[in-house]
């Protein structure tokens, strides 16, 4: 029985194109926040630089306020009528954001360089829920797609108190570091769909951050558009992008490092890397990825050394065989060999391990044929899964509990069937 391993993982090209879901084309006419500038709008707004300590900044951003890798976000609380942000020249063109006031469903808007926009005023959904209403409220911003990225340049408030607020940052925190499996690509809202997000905005209470990208492997070395490949670039401030190679260029000594001593450890890393070194495209050999898996879990542990770190076995799609189907596993032995060698001699009888910090994540079985997307990904409803079941694992295995107990994580998922009568 042969099981050919369909190749996932990519880069793309950013031309605009219908995206189909189920079958019906997704609107993408978001409900613009732009305005005129703050300085002609109104003299009564009170403006904060991007630097302000009550501005938090989520995942990896450089030291121009510019945002890299999959699902970066800014939070900030608030005492205030209206919230404005100005995004410098370094925005990508139209990026789709995410934001919500508080713990209200996420909305959606197009932002772009060189502009001002208005996310919350007094008619905004939730503004008024609090009491009294001098209370602090909370703002969040995602940025949707793991090629673009937002330059915050200012933010500006009116009204009430007119004050910006600290929020504290959770003392939970995680790190995912993949491909384009992990940066959502293909999924409907890209990285604010993925697995990734699903798991780590899911388990709640966690600050976390997810270094993936398209088409990067992890053995040094180009990989499609990718220069480099994740034992490298994850040391570094930006990702693989063209964007990144637009400010930072593609000499590893240019591109500014990643400051691990002036951000808390992640508690738990996740690893889901190397279905592009799997591929005839890219030439990785088997003892390659091998050894490049031992040393990025090396600059992890260096780094981190008291981070749990999950490796998470490569589904690499599913074949027919015969009038079934089954799924791949790219690098079956080499994941398990890298975790028997960090774990080597320490499990006892039952395969435990008190003093193990590597552990392996079996995808055999969470995922289905018709969990895969026609571009070799996981649908939503795929991302669902793997994220519901590496929350019960991370559960089961480290006793956290799950703390995000309402507010929504994965946005347009909500249909449902109200035909009571047949
Ligand atoms: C300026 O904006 C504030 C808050 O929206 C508003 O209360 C005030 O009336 C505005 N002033 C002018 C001159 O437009
Ligand atoms: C943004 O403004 C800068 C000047 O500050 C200019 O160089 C750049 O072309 C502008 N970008 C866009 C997209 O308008
Ligand atoms: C908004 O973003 C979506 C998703 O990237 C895109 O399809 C759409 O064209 C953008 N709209 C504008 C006006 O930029
Ligand atoms: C909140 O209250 C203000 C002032 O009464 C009102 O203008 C605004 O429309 C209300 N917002 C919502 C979402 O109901
Ligand atoms: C809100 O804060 C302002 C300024 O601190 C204060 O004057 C006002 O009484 C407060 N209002 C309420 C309802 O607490
Ligand atoms: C892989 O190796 C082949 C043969 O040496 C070469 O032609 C090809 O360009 C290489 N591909 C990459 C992505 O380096
Ligand atoms: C991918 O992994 C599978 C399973 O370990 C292996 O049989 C195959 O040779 C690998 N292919 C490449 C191109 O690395
Ligand atoms: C485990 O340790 C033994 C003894 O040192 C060694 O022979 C073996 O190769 C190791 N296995 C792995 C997977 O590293
Ligand atoms: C992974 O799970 C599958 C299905 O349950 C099982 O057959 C396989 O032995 C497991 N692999 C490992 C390394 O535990």
């Amino acid at each position: 029985m042969k099981v050919y391993g369909v190749v996932a993982a990519f880069w793309l090209s950013l031309a605009s194109a219908t995206i189909l879901q189920n079958g019906q084309v997704r609107p993408n006419d978001y409900p613009s926040t732009a305005i005129s500038a703050i300085s002609s709008y109104n003299s009564s707004w009170h403006t904060y630089s991007p630097g302000s300590p009550e501005l938090s900044y989520k995942g990896r951003w450089d030291h121009k306020y510019i945002s890299w890798w999959s699902a970066p976000g800014l939070k900030f609380g608030f005492q205030a009528d209206q919230v404005a942000i100005s995004f410098g020249k370094y925005t990508s063109d139209g990026v789709l954001v995410a934001y919500r006031l508080g713990g209200q469903d996420w909305m959606l808007t197009n932002v772009t360089a060189n502009s001002t926009h208005l996310f919350v005023t007094p008619s905004t959904t939730g503004y008024n829920l609090t009491t009294p209403t001098n209370v602090t409220q909370t703002l969040e911003l995602r940025v949707t797609n793991w090629a673009y990225g937002v330059q915050i340049q200012c933010v500006h408030i009116s009204g009430g108190a007119a004050k910006l607020v600290k929020i504290p940052d959770y003392t939970r925190t995680m790190e995912l570091i993949g491909d384009s499996l992990s940066a959502g690509q293909y999924a409907t809202l890209e990285g604010i769909s993925s697995y990734s997000w699903g798991l780590l905005y899911g388990l709640g209470n966690v600050e976390f951050s997810i270094t993936a990208y398209p088409g990067i492997c992890l053995h040094e070395g180009r990989c499609y558009s990718n220069l480099h490949g994740q034992t490298a670039q994850w040391l570094k401030i930006p990702d693989t992008s063209g964007r990144a190679l637009d400010i930072y260029g593609s000499d590893l000594a240019d591109i500014p490092n990643w400051d691990f001593a002036a951000h808390p450890a992640a508690d738990i890393t996740v690893i889901n890397i190397g279905t592009n070194d799997n591929n005839t495209a890219n030439n990785v050999t088997a003892t390659g990825y091998y050894n490049s898996y031992i040393q990025l879990i090396n600059e992890i542990h260096t780094r981190w050394p008291q981070s749990q770190i999950i490796v998470i076995s490569l589904w690499s799609g599913f074949s027919q065989v015969g009038n079934t189907w089954q799924q791949g596993a790219g690098f079956l032995d080499e994941i398990q060999n890298v975790v028997k060698y960090f774990n080597n001699g320490s499990l006892n009888g039952r395969g435990e391990c008190s003093s193990c910090f590597v552990y392996y994540f079996n995808t055999t079985g969470i995922l289905e044929h018709s969990d895969i997307g026609p571009l070799y990904h996981p649908t939503d409803v795929g991302h669902v899964k793997l994220a519901s079941h590496l929350m019960q694992y991370i559960k089961l295995t480290f006793g956290w509990i799950l703390e995000q107990t309402g507010p929504e994580v994965q946005h347009d998922t909500l249909y449902w069937n109200d035909e009571a009568d047949y």
